[in-house]
């Protein structure tokens, strides 16, 4: 068996202390609770799951582990401006491949904003033709950092980056995605959207009361409720609506 570079990111180890609170968060959120380790796929993995299933704690604190500003953005950023909610980095032990990533990003949506006055700074430093980022949409403005600012060999967060985009943007995301995972990248992305989970050389981690646990593509709610609605909204919306 060769050695792979991919994945750069192998797997996480939960290691918690005697002194732990249950009660609290983030210990309270049953994924957190029951995290004993998660092996990610070399391309892609995905978690899913309800609102408050525990994603983007995870997410976040694996993102701070590995170097990642609170805020996101690429590992030169750190504004400090979101407040740091999990202390749950420090109880993470990483599991590294031999090869470090020549690149990296955290993404959020709530902090792209600020994020994006920071990258347009260092951006006009390196291109004097680059538009700044606040010339743009939201999603043109994920679509462009997407496109543009992720190099490949990198090892890649993302925290519902569909937010931002519309389903034409969402495909163009997947080809996107798909070229940087050619170029040696890995993803985790936290994500609803039934057209990102689609990708193929993916994991898929459902966030749930009993903890996390893989899924197939078509096994997921996204899969079936989205496909279910669409084939039948006119009687899912008589059924959703009508009077009590
Ligand atoms: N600072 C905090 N203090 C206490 N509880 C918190 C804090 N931050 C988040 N929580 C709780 O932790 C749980 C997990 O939140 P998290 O943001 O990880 O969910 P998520 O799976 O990302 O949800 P969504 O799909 O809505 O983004 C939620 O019940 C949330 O209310
Ligand atoms: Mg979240």
């Amino acid at each position: 068996m060769g050695l792979q570079a991919k994945p750069y990111l192998q797997r996480i180890t939960a290691l918690f202390g005697d002194d732990i609170d249950w009660e609290r968060h983030p210990y309270s959120v049953p994924a957190v609770r029951n995290l004993e380790s998660i092996s990610f796929h070399p391309d892609v993995t995905f978690f899913i799951g309800e609102n408050g299933a525990g994603k983007s704690t995870v997410l976040e604190s694996i993102a701070l582990a590995l170097g990642f500003g609170i805020d996101g953005g690429n590992k030169n950023i750190s504004l400090n401006t979101a407040s740091e909610r999990a202390p749950l980095q420090h109880a993470l032990r990483l599991s590294r491949s031999f090869r470090t990533p020549r690149d990296g990003y955290f993404f959020r949506a709530e902090s792209f904003h600020n994020v994006s006055t920071h990258m347009d700074e260092l951006w006009e430093r390196d291109s004097a033709s680059a538009e700044s980022l606040h010339a743009r949409s939201h999603g043109e403005a994920f679509m462009a950092v997407l496109l543009n600012k992720f190099k490949g060999r990198g090892l890649y967060l993302l925290d519902e980056p569909e937010a931002a985009l519309s389903p034409n943007r969402q495909l163009a995301a997947l080809t996107a995605i798909h070229q940087l995972v050619e170029e040696e990248s890995q993803f985790i992305i936290a994500t609803h959207s039934p057209i990102l989970l689609a990708y193929p050389n993916a994991k898929i981690l459902l966030f749930d009361g009993t903890g996390i646990s893989e899924v197939a593509y078509e096994d997921t709610e996204h899969y079936s409720v989205t496909r279910d609605f669409l084939n039948h909204y006119p009687r899912r919306l008589e059924q959703l609506l009508k009077p009590e």
